[in-house]
């Protein structure tokens, strides 16, 4: 079977604050969605992939990802919504509308990556695609927590705290046989932060492996800067 990944790329980026949305945003004269993209078929376990823009930059997109395309991959582009949750619901529904046209269920796994995850190394994402074709339903890229975590209640006082050992900060890609994700976002009423959460929600195990420090989300002027320096020193 084949490996889909849908990456969702229509947030606006407020926090970065760039003027134009996050994707489209330039890391060392690439933007984050092209790096992503990339990231994902450099690592050779990603056939095909389903970029989740916003509305107006859907052609520029296409544009930008037209260079990696290839006989073997099929790359689409398709409009975002409100919340990541709609926009990743849109891109499933373009791969399982590709699905239904070419008759078969050809992909055996499929990945939801952040686009703002742009600098992922191929590891990772290896490590997840065979963690579900070893027969995992949901599967997730993991770091330990660096610092204390506590909770809170409404008015900010502390009501425990979890013990550090048994947390982990979560990343994408995060991967998943088709008919898991497809039932959870069918059954999903609201919006999640991320989509093993929606797996949770029906009762279902999702499992961890080892995530990587370069898999960081740009979120702020501050990773951004950070991620320059580090593809500077990753084309030393
Ligand atoms: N995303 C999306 N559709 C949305 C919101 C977010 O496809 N309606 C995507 C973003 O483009 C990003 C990923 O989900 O690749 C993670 O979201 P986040 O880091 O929060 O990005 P933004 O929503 O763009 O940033 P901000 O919250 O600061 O506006
Ligand atoms: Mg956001």
């Amino acid at each position: 079977g084949r490996v889909a990944a849908v990456v969702p790329a229509a947030g606006s980026g407020v926090r970065l604050g760039a003027g134009v949305p996050k994707a489209f945003v330039e890391v060392s004269g690439r933007t984050m969605l092209e790096r992503a993209v990339a990231g994902l078929l450099a690592s050779g376990a990603v056939d095909d992939v389903v970029a989740v823009v916003p509305g107006d930059r859907v052609a520029e997109a296409e544009e930008l990802l037209a260079p990696l395309r290839s006989g073997d991959h099929l790359v689409v582009v398709t409009t975002g919504g409100a919340q990541r949750t709609d926009s990743v619901r849109n891109g499933l529904a373009v791969l399982t509308a590709s699905l239904a046209r070419s008759g078969t269920s050809v992909h055996d796994v499929v990945l939801v990556h952040d686009a703002a995850r742009c600098l992922t190394p191929a590891a990772p994402i290896l490590r997840v695609v065979e963690a579900v074709r070893s027969g995992e339903g949901a599967v997730v890229p993991v770091l330990p927590v660096i610092d204390t975590v506590k909770q809170v209640d409404a008015g900010g006082y502390v009501v425990g705290t979890p013990d550090r050992a048994a947390l982990r900060a979560v990343q994408t890609p995060q991967g998943f046989a088709p008919d898991v994700l497809l039932a959870a976002y069918d059954a999903a009423g609201d919006v999640a932060t991320d989509d093993a959460g929606l797996v949770e929600r029906l009762g279902r195990r999702v499992a961890t492996v080892a995530g990587d420090v370069l898999s960081f989300k740009i979120t702020t002027a501050s990773d951004h800067a950070r991620a320059l320096e580090e593809v500077r020193a990753l084309e030393e």
